[in-house]
């Protein structure tokens, strides 16, 4: 999935949509302004605002504040740590999985693990109304100054965690859950892809995408917070932080105990995997040793 993504005929299409968040359509803020409360989200190291006991045993990247996709706003550009993967992610689901409109006008769409919310802005440029959700407090902060700045009404960030997405207020709401670049990250990747069904619509789809292991057999390694992957303590830019990494097939079969239907993997370039799974009805999942017993 991962080679030649960029040539996929959706690219240019979706980096033509970012366009739509440069400095020329600011509402009410001008350009040194924005550039500059930017620039002071960007200088944030700040382990309180996070509520953290224990900096120490904490996630550089939930202390330090990192940009997480490239962006150019046009005055000034900003590299992000995940690229143009907001871009290529989209592309991908559109364009090699046939799992994703262009034109998502009236469409609702979950975005879990936004980040600085390169993807959210995008799906928004598409058209649809995202709830983008975010355990770090300071890129929400970010995001939600960038939903005002850049007027965007159709975005919602919001400072949780996937596995709060429960209840009334998330139950049978979205047509896409946009479930990238977090599997890995999470305690509990059963319960978290239970939640993504509940949080779909009937006919909706979850559109997911992982660190994986090459393994054929059906695998998930423990590659827990001790494993740093990249980066220094210096820059406090360490890469990792991870848990559980499945194989393509444990992840085809986790999405499929979870409740979902016609399931499509296809590994990616480099140790990645991408996934779609449809919830065609909501069905009951097998209840023994269920780390939260009342989920539905
Ligand atoms: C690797 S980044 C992926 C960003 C983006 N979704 C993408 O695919 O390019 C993972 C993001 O998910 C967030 N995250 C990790 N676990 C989460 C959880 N349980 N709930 C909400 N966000 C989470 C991290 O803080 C980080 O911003």
């Amino acid at each position: 999935v991962g080679a030649g993504v960029r040539a996929l005929p959706s690219y240019d299409h979706l980096r033509g949509l970012m366009s739509r968040y440069t400095v020329e359509h600011l509402v009410g803020v001008d350009p040194a302004q924005f550039e500059a409360r930017i620039r002071g989200f960007l200088s944030l190291d700040d382990a309180a605002i996070e509520q953290y006991r224990d900096p120490a045993v904490q996630r550089d990247l939930s202390i330090r504040f990192h940009w997480g996709h490239d962006h150019d706003f046009g005055s000034f550009a900003l590299p992000g740590m995940m690229g143009d993967r907001h871009i290529t992610l989209l592309a991908t689901y559109i364009d090699r999985f046939d799992a994703l409109p262009r034109d998502l006008r009236g469409k609702r769409v979950l975005d879990i693990g936004c980040w600085t919310g390169g993807t959210s802005l995008l799906l928004c440029a598409m058209g649809a109304q995202v709830v983008a959700v975010e355990e770090v407090k300071k890129y929400v902060d970010c995001l939600r100054y960038m939903k005002e700045a850049f007027d965007v009404p159709g975005l919602d960030p919001r400072n949780l965690s996937l596995y709060e997405c429960v209840g009334q207020e998330f139950d049978d709401r979205f047509d896409y859950v946009l479930f990238a670049g977090v599997v890995y990250h999470v305690t509990d990747p059963v319960l978290a892809f239970r939640i993504t069904f509940n949080d779909l619509v009937d006919g909706g789809l979850c559109l997911a995408e992982t660190a994986s292991n090459p393994s054929r057999r059906p695998l998930v390694m423990y590659e827990g917070p001790r494993r740093v992957l990249g980066g220094s303590s210096s820059a406090q830019n360490r890469t990792g932080w991870n848990w559980f990494v499945p194989s393509a097939r444990a992840l085809r079969e986790m999405m499929e105990d979870v409740g979902f239907s016609d399931v499509r993997v296809e590994d990616a370039a480099v140790s990645r995997t991408f996934a779609v799974g449809r919830r065609g009805h909501h069905v009951d999942i097998l209840r023994a040793g269920l780390s939260v017993r009342s989920i539905r």
